[in-house]
C-alpha cells in the first residue's frame, strides 16, 4: 500500500519522487492533487496519462509561496494582485500570462497558466521541499468523482501513482474557484470553494460569467464531469423510495428514509458543511448495490453555486 502519513520524514520523500520526475496525490483543503513537477513536460504528461485526461484540459499550477508567482506568469494585473493578497492562501485559481517555462503541456497550448497557492501545509511542504512547482489535478481518474480522502485516490488511480500523501479529509470538499481577468473585468470560469459572493464583496463589481464564447478552454466544460459510475438523478426534493436506487438529501429529511442507502449532506442545511461532504457521499453512494442515485438540488448561492455545477455535470452523464 502507498498512502502514508504526511509526516516530514514523507514529505521528503515524496518531494524526492517529484524532483526525480514521478507522480505523488498530495491533500489539499479543496480536494486532493496529483502532483508532478510543473517545470518537467515529461513528468507533466504522465499525470494525463495516469488520470486517462485528454492534452487539451489545462493543469492548474501549485505554488506555496506568493513570489512563486514570478516563476510562472508576467504582466498580473492589478486586481490578480490584490486577489492573490486577499485569498491566497486558499481555495481561488488565478489564471495569468504564462511565461515560457512553463511547458505547453501543463497550459495544453495556451498562452495562460492556472495558479493556485493552497493552504494545506503537506501541499505547500511538499511543494517547498521539492523546490519546484506542482502541476496537479483532482487525483481522480478524468471525468470521475473528485478525491476529498487518500482512499479515494488509491481506488481510482491505484499503482498509477508513486505516493499517496494522507492528509486526512479535505476540509473545504470542493474544487477551488478559478477566474481570470480580461480587460480589466473578472471572470468565473469554475465556481468553487470561495463563495462567488465572497468576491464580489471584496471587489465590489460583479462577475462575469463563464468564459467569452469562443473556446471551451474553461473548466469542466465538457458535457459531463465529476461523474459516479450510477446515475446521477437531480430533484427539487426527494419524496419516492425505490428498491434499487440511493439518496442524497440536502437537509434532514421530515420523514423517515432508508439510512443504509441514504447520507445528509449537511442536516441544517448549511452549504459549507454540505460541500464538505458532496464528493464523499457520492463515493459512498457509488460503492452501493444500486442503478440511480437521487440528488436533491442545493440552494443557488454561496457555495451553493459550486455544488450545483458539480451535480448538474454529474447528472449529465446519462442524458
Ligand atoms: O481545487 C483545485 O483546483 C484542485 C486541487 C488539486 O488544487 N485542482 C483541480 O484541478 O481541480 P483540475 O485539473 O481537476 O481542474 C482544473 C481546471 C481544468 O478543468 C482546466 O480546464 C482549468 O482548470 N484550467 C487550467 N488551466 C487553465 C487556463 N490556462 N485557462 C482556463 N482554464 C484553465
Ligand atoms: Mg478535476
Amino acid at each position: 500500500m502507498k498512502i502514508v502519513k504526511a509526516t516530514e520524514d514523507n514529505i521528503r520523500i515524496s518531494a524526492g519522487i517529484i524532483k526525480k520526475g514521478g507522480l505523488v496525490a498530495f491533500p489539499t483543503e479543496t480536494v486532493y492533487g496529483l502532483g508532478a513537477d510543473a517545470l518537467n513536460p515529461i513528468a507533466a504528461a504522465s499525470i494525463f496519462e495516469a488520470k486517462k485526461r485528454p492534452f487539451f484540459d489545462p493543469l492548474i499550477v501549485h505554488i506555496a509561496d506568493l513570489s512563486d508567482v514570478e516563476r510562472v506568469a508576467r504582466n498580473v494585473a492589478s486586481k490578480g494582485l490584490k486577489l492573490m493578497e486577499r485569498f491566497w492562501p486558499g481555495p481561488l485559481t488565478i489564471v495569468l500570462e504564462k511565461l515560457d517555462i512553463v511547458p505547453d503541456i501543463v497550459t495544453s497550448g495556451l498562452a495562460t497558466v492556472a495558479v493556485r497557492m493552497p493552504v494545506h501545509p503537506a501541499a505547500r511542504g511538499l511543494i517547498r521541499e521539492a523546490g519546484t512547482l506542482l502541476a496537479a489535478p483532482s487525483a481522480n481518474r478524468f471525468g470521475c468523482l473528485s478525491p476529498t480522502t487518500a482512499e479515494h485516490v488509491y481506488n481510482q488511480l491505484g499503482d498509477s501513482v508513486d505516493m499517496i500523501l494522507d492528509g486526512g479529509p479535505c476540509s473545504i470538499g470542493i474544487e477551488s474557484t478559478i477566474v481570470k481577468i480580461m480587460n480589466n473585468r473578472i471572470y468565473l470560469l469554475r465556481p468553487g470553494g470561495i463563495a462567488p459572493e465572497e468576491i464580489e464583496d471584496f471587489t465590489g463589481e460583479v462577475l462575469l460569467a463563464g468564459y467569452p464564447k469562443n473556446k471551451p478552454e474553461a473548466p469542466g466544460q465538457l458535457p459531463y464531469h465529476y461523474s459516479p459510475e450510477k446515475q446521477v438523478i437531480l430533484v427539487d426534493k426527494i419524496t419516492r423510495t425505490e428498491e434499487r436506487s440511493g439518496y442524497l438529501f440536502f437537509k434532514q429529511p421530515e420523514s423517515p428514509y432508508r439510512e443504509d442507502k441514504s447520507r445528509v449532506l449537511s442536516a441544517k442545511g448549511d452549504l459549507r458543511e454540505a460541500a464538505s461532504n458532496l464528493f464523499a457521499y457520492l463515493h459512498w453512494l457509488d460503492t452501493l448495490d444500486i442503478d440511480k442515485i437521487y440528488v436533491e438540488r442545493v440552494e443557488g448561492s454561496g457555495l451553493g453555486v459550486a455544488i450545483m455545477d458539480r451535480l448538474k455535470k454529474a447528472s449529465m452523464k446519462y442524458i
